[in-house]
């Protein structure tokens, strides 16, 4: 049995594993640390990263130096929030990851895979998502979110602490997984567009019961913490139904589009047995339209358009990460996409590319190519929080590179990359000549285009070059240099994604059975409190079907791969 490893992006070393991995009697365990992690639910609250569920595994290391994973299968990281502090430097590639995390013990919030963690600045709230079917927490009923409370309402009591609760969704259902969501705390909104249900609305699990495509788009108003309202409404037919989407929202318009790219109608790691040939070709052929036609939702007037875009259109990709940057003088809106695959297969390649789609001229650029070797991630998450960094592998949204350090002092506003204003004119900050697509699909979009967006919206990080103002934010208030940043999009960003570097891929035979074996072994260990975390991995393999995962073999080429000894 042959085990491979190599290093991971970010320089972590990401030990995935295959093989009857029982540890050599001579081999003593001295360490462990997060290998990959696939189908978190992320978000960022002001300047801290939360993540939650998902698939995670841990790798051990041996005395002997081997380094091994501690399980075939992901152990699901329900019970424990992890966070990342955006307001303190670090390397992609520190010594000790564990040192990056911090936990918050959560409960009782159940093991879920995909589904949301939807967040203003206060608040966020998990929603949706795929339980395994061998299960042993408790059953969460129909009509239930988690919210955690981080910061205090203007209203609340002098003595207030965070908290964990979990809320009613109403009439609105939690059977629902692998939507498009996306979080507006300018607005104090949040939505989950289409995705995975049963075929009769009922409960899901990570068995191949969430096969049927949702047509709703469920809406969370989060405006009143003390009741945050639920709601749903059926996308119009023009806009079809999909999976694995990303969903974006640009400050465009009164209050703001969410635009809708990518995404497919079949995911094959929802099923065991994957995806027939025609049901495969019948998905991508559907998700190249889902790239080349992306749909635009106008929250002020609550109607959807749908638009062709030109340029450099991605292939068909599901379960990728995206952010936005605006141009300093608001000529162009840059969505940034990053990662994903085709979803067709266990096979499929995932991408390691970053791709641009500039607004309002429609324009796909591909912006970094990372040659489909090292770096590819599915199923990862990516975060904004200074204006031109993205993180855990940052990649500079100016210089279109990645970088070793996410840095809290030497970075700049955003500026428009030289590779985009190429394409769509003007320079760094500005100015783009093309300011409306070559023709427009829907020519009332154009109206929605007209108007600008004048909400403030809030910014979170520590602006160092200027004034170095105390940013010991205590849990109890606004942390004193919040104030000078709010207001205006001072540029933005970061993702911090998460990696994914293996491909997964299920093994055929017996998986079912093996699966929940080890299920049940990995559930009886205790997880390690302190996280050490490379984030984020793919998981071709994630949801429904109990599959034993392996690295995919045809993508390791580039990285540091060490046959290690048959064991
Ligand atoms: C963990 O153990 C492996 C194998 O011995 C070793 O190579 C690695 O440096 C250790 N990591 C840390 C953080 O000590
Ligand atoms: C890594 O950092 C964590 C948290 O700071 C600490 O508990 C752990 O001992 C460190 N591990 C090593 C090998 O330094
Ligand atoms: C999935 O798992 C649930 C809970 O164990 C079970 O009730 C259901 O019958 C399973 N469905 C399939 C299709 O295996
Ligand atoms: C939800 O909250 C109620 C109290 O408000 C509690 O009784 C119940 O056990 C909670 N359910 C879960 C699944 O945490
Ligand atoms: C669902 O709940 C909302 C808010 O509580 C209510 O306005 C709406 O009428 C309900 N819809 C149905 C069909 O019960
Ligand atoms: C959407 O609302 C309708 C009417 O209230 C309800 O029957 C349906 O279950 C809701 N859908 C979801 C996904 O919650
Ligand atoms: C659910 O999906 C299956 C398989 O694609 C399809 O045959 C069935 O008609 C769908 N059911 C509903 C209620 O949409
Ligand atoms: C718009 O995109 C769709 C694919 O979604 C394509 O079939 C159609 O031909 C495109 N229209 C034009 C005018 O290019
Ligand atoms: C443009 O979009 C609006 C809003 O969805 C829709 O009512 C209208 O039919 C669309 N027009 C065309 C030409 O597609
Ligand atoms: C960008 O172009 C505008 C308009 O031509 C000009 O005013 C501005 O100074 C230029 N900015 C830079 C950074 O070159």
């Amino acid at each position: 049995m042959k085990l491979l490893y190599g290093l991971v992006v970010l320089g972590v070393i990401a030990a995935v594993l295959p093989g009857q991995s029982h540890a050599q009697r001579w081999q003593n365990p001295i360490n462990i640390s997060m290998c990959t992690w696939t189908a978190a639910r992320v978000n960022i609250i002001r300047d801290t990263v939360y993540l939650h569920g998902g698939a995670l595994w841990w790798q051990i290391g041996y005395d002997d130096g081997t380094i091994r994973p501690d399980s075939e299968n992901g152990e699901y990281n329900g019970n424990t929030i992890y966070t990342l502090a955006l307001n303190t430097p670090f390397d992609t590639a520190p010594a000790n990851l564990s040192s990056l995390f911090g936990t918050t013990p959560l409960a009782s919030v159940p093991q879920f895979q995909s589904g949301a963690m939807f967040a203003n600045d206060d608040a966020f709230y998990l929603y949706g998502g795929l339980l395994s079917p061998t299960a042993s927490q408790r059953e969460l009923p129909a009509d239930r979110a988690f919210e955690y409370e981080r910061y205090p309402q203007e209203s609340s009591p002098g003595q207030w602490s965070p908290r964990f609760s979990n809320v009613s969704l109403g009439n609105i259902t939690r059977y629902l997984t692998h939507g498009a969501g996306v979080s507006i705390p300018s607005e104090d909104l949040a939505f989950y567009v289409s995705g995975l249900r049963a075929a009769d609305w009922g409960p899901i699990w990570r068995n191949a019961t969430a096969t049927n495509l949702s047509q709703q788009v469920i809406t969370l108003d989060m405006s009143s913490r003390d009741e945050a309202r639920w709601s749903n409404v059926t996308l119009p037919q023009h806009v079809p139904a999909r999976a694995g989407a990303g969903a974006v929202w640009v400050p465009i318009s009164r209050r703001g589009i969410v635009v809708l790219i990518g995404g497919v109608l079949q995911l094959e790691s929802i099923y065991p047995e994957g995806l027939t040939d025609e049901q495969e070709a019948e998905s991508i052929r559907a998700s190249a339209a889902f790239m080349q036609t992306v749909s635009v939702y106008d929250i002020a007037t609550d109607e959807w358009y749908n638009q062709n875009t030109t340029g450099d259109i991605p292939p068909p990709l599901t379960q990728f990460c995206s952010v936005y940057a605006s141009a300093p003088d608001g000529s162009s809106h840059n969505i940034y996409i990053y990662g994903g695959y085709s979803g067709g297969t266990p096979d499929a390649e995932a991408s390691d590319n970053v791709y641009v789609l500039s607004l309002p001229s429609f324009e796909w650029i591909l912006l970094y190519s990372g040659g489909g070797q090292v770096d590819t991630r599915s199923e990862h998450a990516c975060v904004r929080h200074y204006p031109d960094q993205i993180d855990h592998r940052v990649f500079n949204l100016n210089t279109a590179m990645f970088q070793d350090r996410y840095d809290t002092v030497s970075w700049s506003d955003y500026q428009v990359p030289v590779l985009v204003s190429g394409r769509i004119g003007g320079n760094s900050s500005g100015s783009a000549t093309r300011t409306s697509p070559i023709y427009w699909t829907n020519t009332s979009l154009r109206d929605v285009f007209a108007a600008s967006y004048t909400r403030p919206i809030a910014t979170w990080y520590i602006d160092n070059r200027a004034t170095r103002e105390s940013s010991d934010g205590d849990s109890s208030g606004f942390p004193g240099w919040a104030g000078g940043v709010i207001g205006g999009i001072l540029g933005l960003f970061v993702i911090a994604a998460l990696s994914m570097f293996w491909l997964i891929r299920r093994r055929k035979h017996n998986a079912a059975a093996a699966a929940i074996r080890l299920q049940e072994n990995s559930a009886k260990k205790a997880a390690p409190s302190d996280g050490p975390a490379e984030l984020l991995a793919p998981a071709p393999g994630e949801a429904g079907s109990e599959p034993i995962y392996e690295m995919h073999d045809r993508n390791h080429g580039a990285a540091a791969e060490l046959p290690v000894p048959d064991i």
